[in-house]
């Protein structure tokens, strides 16, 4: 009830959407400090200017020699010890529920790593940069990293937590917003940390059947999701190809304008005659590009390290022909 109105009252507070009951009830929280805070702003610095004015020192004033006040001791020792203690017990009871996820929430396992986020299924299906929950429904996602600490965090559930290398961690969350929520790593993990990101889809009862059916969900339909293009003719391969190379996660470490990033651009790349570390030179072609998204550490190019996970069973092939065909049309 009083978290109810206190929702009511503080609306406008400049979060990211609440999209789920956790972030609703942080936000809650959070706004009760900021108002607590502009409350006792207003009466300490107001009590202030007033006492400077009406106390303001003068011929003919003294001041009273004042030794102590019992009342107002106990008051201010009272008071702050009240209000610590509301939000101490606040603070706690949703973490409480934020960190014991109900025992009949969906797993999905999530595995982190250099720069990207994978997403592991029940059913054994694996995602990359992109992951599909039911909403309305608990879901518990339980976490690790392939390599060096990384941080898994959507800011419109207000769920955040470390994924550490040789061990499990775990969040869960109740999406009550259906449609598009981002992803971040949030704790610096190397070059591409900045692009370390990820779609969350939090699909409705019908969108969910079909993506346990195994069917391909129509995202730009989907709420929260642009561009708007529901009854656009479809994309041609090329242009899926550039979704592909955003959604799973390409752009953090390769630009396709020239410039040097994590990875080689591949501007310009089809077509052109490859040096590689080993001295050799390749022509890149359908097969070259095929194995370089793949198996990576094949054929390192000249310059760089082989630091690029291998996306071997991680795409499907009208993935990888979108993918060849965007790159084809980078000239
Ligand atoms: Cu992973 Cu920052």
């Amino acid at each position: 009830m009083i978290s109810l109105w206190m929702n009511e009252a503080f609306a406008r507070t400049g979060l990211p959407i609440a999209g789920s009951d956790v972030a609703s009830r942080w936000d809650s929280l959070y706004s009760f400090l900021v108002w607590m805070s502009v409350f006792f702003f207003v009466l300490v610095i107001g009590a202030m200017l007033v006492f400077i004015v009406k106390y303001k020192d003068g011929p003919g004033k003294k001041s009273a020699y004042i030794t102590d006040n019992h009342l107002l001791e106990a008051l201010w020792t009272l008071i702050p010890l009240v209000l610590v203690m509301v939000i101490f017990v606040w603070g706690w009871v949703i973490y409480k529920d934020q960190v014991t996820a109900p025992a009949d929430a969906m797993e999905v396992r999530v595995v982190g790593k250099q720069w990207l986020w994978q997403f592991q299924y029940e059913d054994g299906r694996v995602t990359v940069g992109e992951v599909y929950v039911p909403a309305h429904k608990p879901v518990k996602f339980i976490m690790s990293s392939d390599d060096v600490l990384h941080s898994f965090f959507i800011p419109a559930f207000r769920v955040k937590q470390d994924v550490v290398p040789g061990m499990y961690t775990s969040i869960w969350f109740e999406a009550n917003v259906e449609g598009f929520h981002q992803i971040f790593c949030t704790e610096y993990c190397g070059t591409s940390h900045s692009g370390m990101l990820a779609n969350l889809y939090a699909l409705g009862p019908k969108d969910w059947e079909d993506f346990q059916a195994g069917k391909k969900i129509k995202l730009d339909t989907l709420p929260g999701v642009t561009p708007a293009a529901a009854g656009a003719p479809p994309l041609n391969l090329a242009d899926q190809g550039r979704q592909t190379f955003a959604t799973k996660g390409c752009t953090a470490c390769h630009s396709v304008d020239g410039s040097k990033m994590t990875g080689p651009t591949l501007k310009g790349v089809f077509g052109s005659k490859v040096e590689l570390v080993d001295g050799k030179t390749v022509t890149a072609d359908e097969n070259y590009i095929r194995e370089s998204i793949e198996m990576p550490n094949a054929t390192v190019v000249k310059g760089f390290t082989p630091v690029m996970p291998p996306y071997k069973g991680l795409l499907q092939e009208d993935d990888l022909n979108g993918l060849v065909a965007y790159i084809k049309s980078l000239k």
